[in-house]
């Protein structure tokens, strides 16, 4: 029998998330001019209070460099049952559900994706398992390619008697072009599996279906570069208007319930243009984490100065 060959770089745990670099990156300063040097044929950085199929409609083919959609649910939901626990008086009405039959809704708004989408673009489709059949449906017949399925795991969801307590989100990552999307690998390993908590904010006013930021960055982060348009067609609280514009990232999105418009400009009018923009390299494992983890690092590191790797987030560079 021959013996096994050795392989010339053998797999060392951690080593190359420490040599890790991500594939694009820009300093501040690299990623504002982008912002502000970016130009639209129509006015972004705005919500348009209307609806979504007939908004998307009027937009021009090919405008659109990432997609983030949160669809309503199709549930008999408000937000406001008492098992989200949540105080009903800081909950805005007049949450906008699905009128009629959730698989010809889900096709008819995703029937409008591949034309205002770019070459390169792509789309983050969010969606819980009980929908789930009429948007994949919906993804083949638009014709647009499942790259990833990703799961978004949150840390708890609505009590149960008789079932396991649903914890989970469906997120599906399609492109346009699956020989030709964007996608810039920010980190060494990044899972399809997605464990952030949703965040409570205790007293403050929201529409009951706010996403965690830490679940739109992602999408921004690997999908988009600074300058790039984003677009919401359901913009809820406006987590992806306000990621964006935090991202150096502009926006650009539908919502039909009027009653949230307040709340909504608010929220997009207190997040300046780049508020949470730092390099990406910034935002890897320092190396003092990675050899605490893995003794190949502490091998590896051995002798070298003790920030081989990138400094820890928020380090003051900004
Ligand atoms: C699940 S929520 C989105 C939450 C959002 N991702 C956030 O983080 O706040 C769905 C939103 O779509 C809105 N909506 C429902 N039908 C719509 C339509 N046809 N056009 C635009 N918005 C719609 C609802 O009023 C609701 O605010």
């Amino acid at each position: 029998m021959k013996p096994a060959r050795k392989r010339k770089n053998p797999y060392e745990a951690g080593v190359a998330a420490l040599n890790f670099r991500p594939e694009q990156d820009w300093e501040v300063e690299q990623a504002r001019a982008m912002y502000t040097g970016a130009r639209f044929p129509f006015d972004v950085d705005r919500v348009v209070f209307a609806d979504c199929l007939e908004g998307m409609r009027r937009l021009p083919a090919g405008c659109v460099d990432l997609v983030i959609a949160d669809p309503p649910f199709g549930i008999e939901f408000d937000g406001k049952g008492s098992q989200y626990n949540r105080k009903d008086d800081l909950v805005v009405d007049g949450y906008k559900e699905v009128d009629g039959d959730y698989d010809r809704f889900t096709l008819a708004w995703m029937s409008e994706l591949p034309r205002i989408m770019k070459e390169t673009a792509s789309a983050y489709v969010f969606s819980g398992w009980t929908n789930l059949k009429d948007v994949l449906v919906a993804v083949d017949k638009v014709k647009l390619a499942v790259i990833n399925h990703i799961i978004w795991k949150y840390q708890f969801g609505v009590f149960t008697q008789r079932k396991y307590v649903t914890s989970h989100y469906h997120v599906l990552f399609l492109a346009k072009n699956p020989g030709n999307y964007y996608f810039n690998k920010v980190e060494h390993y990044p899972l399809d599996t997605w464990d952030i908590p949703r965040t409570y904010r205790p007293g403050q006013e929201k529409n009951g279906t706010k996403l965690p930021e830490a679940v739109v960055y992602r999408c921004i982060d690997f999908s988009s570069q600074p300058g790039d348009l984003v677009f919401d067609p359901f913009m809820g609280n406006g987590t992806s208007a306000t990621c964006a514009k935090a991202r150096f990232r502009h926006f650009l999105g539908f919502e039909l319930n009027e009653k949230i418009r307040g709340m909504l400009e608010h929220n997009i009018g207190a997040v300046q243009a780049g508020d949470d923009y730092l390099p990406y390299r910034t935002m890897l494992p320092p190396a003092e984490e990675l050899a605490r983890r893995y003794p190949a690092v502490r091998k590896a590191l051995k002798g070298k100065p003790p920030h081989a790797a990138p400094p820890p987030n928020g380090d003051g560079e900004r």
